[in-house]
C-alpha cells in the first residue's frame, strides 16, 4: 500500500532505493526467492526489517504507478476488486482443490475437476484467476501444478484452516459493518459487532463460534498460524519478559487457548509452573499436545475458566493475558481485571501482552497496515479495539487504583509489548 507521504520520492528515486534494498536482501539469503521456492523464511530480525523496507518501497512504487484515475489498475479499483481475488481462494478452500493437486507433478483440469467434484470449465476459469495471484501454475496448457503458496495450502493444515476461518467465518462480517453501525450506533457491546449482525445472533461472535466444532477448530488453527508467523512471536514473548525473576513461581495464562504463548516460555523456564485457562473446549488441541510431551506435562496444567468470573487460582506470581484485551470493551475489561483482585497477593504481576502500538510514520508501512488491519478485524468480530499504552493504563485506573504500572517490555522488531502491572494494595 505505502503510506501517504507529502514529499514522496520520484519513481526513479524509489526504483533506485528498491535496487539498493533488494541487493542487501538478496545478499542475506542463499538464493533469491521464486514462486516455487520461498527462501525468505527464518530471516534474522535485521534481515526481516530489510525485507519490510523492500515491501514498503515496492508497494509505494506500485501505488504511485497505479494512479488515482481510471478503472483499470487504479488504487481505488485495486481495493474494490480485491473481494474477487478472495473469492477464488474461497472456492479453492471449499473444494479442497490444493489437496487434490499432486505435490510433485501436474494434473489436468479435467482430472482435477473430477477429483474435486466441480464443473471443469468453471474450475479452469477460477484457477486461471488464482494463478495470476501466484496460487497454482499452468506448466502446459490444460494442466495445473503447485506454486509454493498453493503447496502450503495442501501441506499445512493450519494455513488451510486459517483461509477458512478468515474467508468463511470472520471476513463475511466486513460486508455488514455499516449496517451494524446503523443498528447499534456507538455501542461497544460485544454482541453488537458486524459478525453478530451477519450471523443474526445475540451472542458475541466467539461464543457463537463455539457452537460449531469445525469453525472452532479453524479459529484455533488460525491463532496458531498467526502466532507462529509473527516472526517467531511466541519466542519473542519468551524473550520480551524477564521470566527468570519469577524464579519457581506460578503463571496463570488467562485466555491462553492451546498454550501457544506459554509453551515456549515453559520450555525455556522449566522451574516455572503454568496454568492455562480458557473457555471449556477451547484448549483441546493444546491439552493433547502437552499430555504427549513429558517436560511440558510436568509444568503446564489446563483449566476451564471464564475470565469474567472470579479468578479461582489464588496467590499466583503472575497472571498473563495475551492478545485478548482487544476483544473487549473498557467496561468489560474493568470487570475482568476486578475479578482478579480477590486472588492477588501483594506484589503479584499482571502481564498484559498485546500488539505494540506504533506511532504512524515511525514504523514500516507494512507493520502499520497490519496493525490497522488487526484493529479492523477485532472491530468486525467483537466490536473490540486496539489500545495504546495510555488507554490500557486508564482501564486499570478505572478497575482499581492498586494496579500500579511497573514497566513496558518491548523490543525492536517485535510486534508485541508486555505491559507489566503490579498489585500494590
Ligand atoms: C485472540 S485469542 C488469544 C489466545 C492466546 N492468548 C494467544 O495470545 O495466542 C483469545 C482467546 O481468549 C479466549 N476467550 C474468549 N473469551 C473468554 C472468556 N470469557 N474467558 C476465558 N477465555 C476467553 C478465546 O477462547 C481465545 O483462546
Amino acid at each position: 500500500m505505502g503510506s501517504v507521504r507529502h514529499n514522496s520520492p520520484t519513481l526513479v528515486e524509489l526504483a533506485e532505493e528498491i535496487l539498493k534494498i533488494a541487493k542487501t536482501l538478496q545478499g542475506a539469503v542463499p538464493k533469491s526467492p521464486t514462486f516455487f521456492e520461498d527462501t525468505l523464511s527464518g530471516l534474522s530480525a535485521n534481515d526481516d526489517s530489510v525485507r519490510k523496507q523492500l515491501i514498503d518501497a515496492t508497494e509505494t512504487l506500485n501505488a504511485l504507478a497505479r494512479g488515482a484515475n481510471g478503472f483499470n489498475f487504479s488504487r481505488i479499483s485495486r481495493i474494490i476488486l480485491s473481494p474477487y481475488d478472495a473469492m477464488s481462494l474461497r472456492v479453492i478452500y471449499h473444494f479442497r482443490i490444493a489437496q487434490n493437486v499432486p505435490l510433485d507433478n501436474s494434473i489436468s483440469f479435467n482430472n482435477l475437476a473430477k477429483a474435486c467434484n466441480v464443473e471443469e470449465k468453471l474450475l479452469t476459469r477460477l484457477l486461471r484467476h488464482a494463478m495470476v495471484l501466484h496460487l497454482f501454475h499452468e506448466p502446459k496448457e490444460g494442466y495445473v501444478s503447485h506454486t509454493v503458496d498453493s503447496r502450503l495450502l495442501a501441506t499445512d493444515s493450519d494455513v488451510f484452516d486459517s483461509v477458512g476461518c478468515y474467508l468463511e467465518d470472520m471476513g463475511v462480517g466486513c460486508q455488514n459493518i455499516a449496517k451494524a453501525m446503523e443498528k447499534w450506533p456507538g455501542s461497544d457491546e460485544r454482541n453488537h459487532s458486524a459478525c453478530s449482525y451477519t450471523y443474526d445472533t445475540d451472542l458475541p461472535f466467539y461464543a457463537y463460534l463455539q457452537q460449531f466444532p469445525e469453525r472452532k477448530k479453524r479459529f484455533s488453527s488460525m491463532m496458531r498460524w498467526v502466532g507462529e508467523s509473527q516472526a517467531g512471536s511466541q519466542t519473542q514473548i519468551t524473550a520480551l519478559y524477564p521470566w527468570q525473576e519469577l524464579v519457581n513461581g506460578t503463571v496463570v495464562d488467562m485466555g491462553g487457548g492451546n498454550g501457544q504463548v506459554i509453551i515456549p516460555v515453559a520450555r525455556a523456564y522449566p522451574s516455572l509452573k503454568f496454568i492455562v485457562q480458557d473457555l471449556p473446549g477451547a484448549s483441546e488441541q493444546g491439552i493433547k499436545a502437552v499430555t504427549a510431551d513429558t517436560q511440558l506435562k510436568a509444568s503446564i496444567e489446563f483449566m476451564a475458566h471464564d475470565f469474567r468470573l472470579e479468578q479461582p487460582v489464588k496467590d499466583a506470581d503472575a497472571y498473563l493475558i495475551c492478545q485478548c484485551i482487544t476483544n473487549w470493551s473498557d467496561k468489560d475489561l474493568v470487570n475482568i481485571f476486578r475479578q482478579l483482585v480477590p486472588a492477588l497477593k501483594p506484589g503479584a504481576r499482571l502481564l498484559v501482552c498485546d500488539r505494540k502500538w506504533q506511532a504512524l510514520g515511525t514504523d514500516s508501512d507494512v507493520d502499520v497496515l497490519e496493525h490497522r488491519r488487526v484493529d479492523m478485524i477485532v472491530l468486525v468480530n467483537t466490536n473490540g479495539r486496539v489500545r495504546t499504552l495510555d488507554e490500557i493504563l486508564k482501564v486499570f485506573e478505572l478497575a482499581d487504583m492498586s494496579f500500579k504500572f511497573k514497566e513496558l517490555h518491548t523490543a525492536n522488531g517485535s510486534p508485541f509489548m508486555v505491559c507489566e502491572m503490579v498489585w500494590e494494595p
